[in-house]
This record gives structure tokens, C-alpha cells and sequence, in this order.
């Protein structure tokens, strides 16, 4: 069956590991036949991330969030995205909480991974929580995103052995090396399916 690509953009605030990972399977691998990133954006100038999309071909933008009300910045970002016409928002270390407006604005079409079960840990420091509870596995989580932190709809889950870890280092290591290739499968078998 031939699907028609889907439009996303992928939000970022920071280093953007997954961005580049989704950008490298979007261009060479799995997602090349399902999607299309319109958009890389980021609330943050300096986000290491955009340089890097940047550099792979992609167009960027950034809004500033820092000193803005919740409500009003993300209405910017509706208003400027509006105009992409885009199937789904990829959130990959977007660090800004989204307002209800947002979240109702795009209802369904939010996506975000944790770095945990999110039935057992949301919000931020995922792998510090696994390494200090000295969890013998944690559990990565792809979900929709709703007016909760980390409270969407589970999509899909991958658990990541962490037998033998030393420090948070090796955790985030392992974890992440997880998030790269997962992050995209899920995203393949949401897109064909929808
Ligand atoms: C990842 O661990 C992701 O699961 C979490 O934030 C981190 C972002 O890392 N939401 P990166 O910017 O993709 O490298």
C-alpha cells in the first residue's frame, strides 16, 4: 500500500542525540519511505541540536521561551507551525512543560520518549532515579503527550538491561543507545499504521 509521508517536526532544547538519530533514518534508513522532517525547532538559541540538523540539510528555527508566560509562548509556536500543515510533533529533549492549549491544539500528534516507565517515574532525572534505586533494568517510553507530564497514552516501551552499571554514565550510555533505534521503529509502525 503506498502511504502518503508524514509531515513532522522535531522539538528539541538541547544536544538532540534522537533528532539525529530520526534525522539519519529519515534520510538513509526505516523512515525514509514514511516521513518528513519540515521542521527542527527549539525554545533555546544555543541548542547543540539545531547545528547539527542544521548541518544535515534540515531546515531550524527557534522562539525563545526563557521570561515568556507558558501560554504565550506556546501560542507563537502554534502560530508558527500552523502554517506546516504537520501530521505529528516529535518531542526529543524538549525541555519546556506544554500548556493545555498546546497539548489541546494538537491533540494526538504529540509524541515524546521517557526515559523510564513512565507508570513508575515522570519528569526529569529518569536515569539518575534508575541508577540510584539501583533498578536491574529501567524501561524506555514512547507515549503521546497530554495535559500531565509524562501521563499520555503508552505507545510502545523497551526495557534496557542495567545489570552491572557502575555509574549514571554507563546508565545514560546504555539507555540512550536504546532511545536511538527505538525511538525510530515506533515511529515507523505509528506512521504506517495511521
Ligand atoms: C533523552 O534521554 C530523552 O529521552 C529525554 O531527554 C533526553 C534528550 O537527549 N526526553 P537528546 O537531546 O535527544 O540527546
Amino acid at each position: 500500500m503506498n502511504h502518503p509521508k508524514k509531515r513532522i517536526a522535531i522539538f528539541i532544547s538541547g544536544r538532540g542525540s534522537n533528532m539525529k538519530a530520526i534525522a539519519e533514518q529519515v534520510q538513509h534508513g526505516i523512515l525514509k519511505n514514511c516521513c518528513e522532517i519540515v521542521l527542527v525547532f527549539s525554545n533555546k538559541k544555543d541548542a547543540k541540536g539545531l547545528q547539527t540538523a542544521s548541518e544535515m540539510g534540515i531546515e531550524t528555527a527557534f522562539i525563545a521561551s526563557k521570561g515568556k508566560k507558558r501560554q504565550t509562548f506556546d501560542q507563537k509556536v502554534i502560530d508558527f507551525v500552523e502554517p506546516l500543515h504537520l501530521d505529528y510533533i516529535i518531542l526529543a529533549g524538549y525541555m519546556r512543560i506544554l500548556s493545555p492549549l498546546f497539548t489541546r491544539h494538537f491533540a494526538k500528534k504529540i509524541i515524546n520518549i521517557h526515559p523510564a516507565d513512565t507508570r513508575l517515574h515522570q519528569g526529569l532525572h529518569a536515569y539518575e532515579w534508575a541508577f540510584e534505586t539501583k533498578r536491574k533494568e529501567t524501561c524506555i517510553t514512547v507515549h503521546f503527550v497530554n495535559e500531565g507530564v509524562d501521563t499520555g497514552e503508552i505507545i510502545a516501551q523497551q526495557t534496557v538491561d542495567l545489570n552491572g552499571v557502575q555509574s549514571l554514565e554507563e546508565v545514560e550510555m546504555r539507555g540512550l543507545k536504546t532511545e536511538h533505534w527505538f525511538y525510530s521503529e515506533v515511529l515507523r509502525d505509528l506512521f504506517l499504521e495511521g
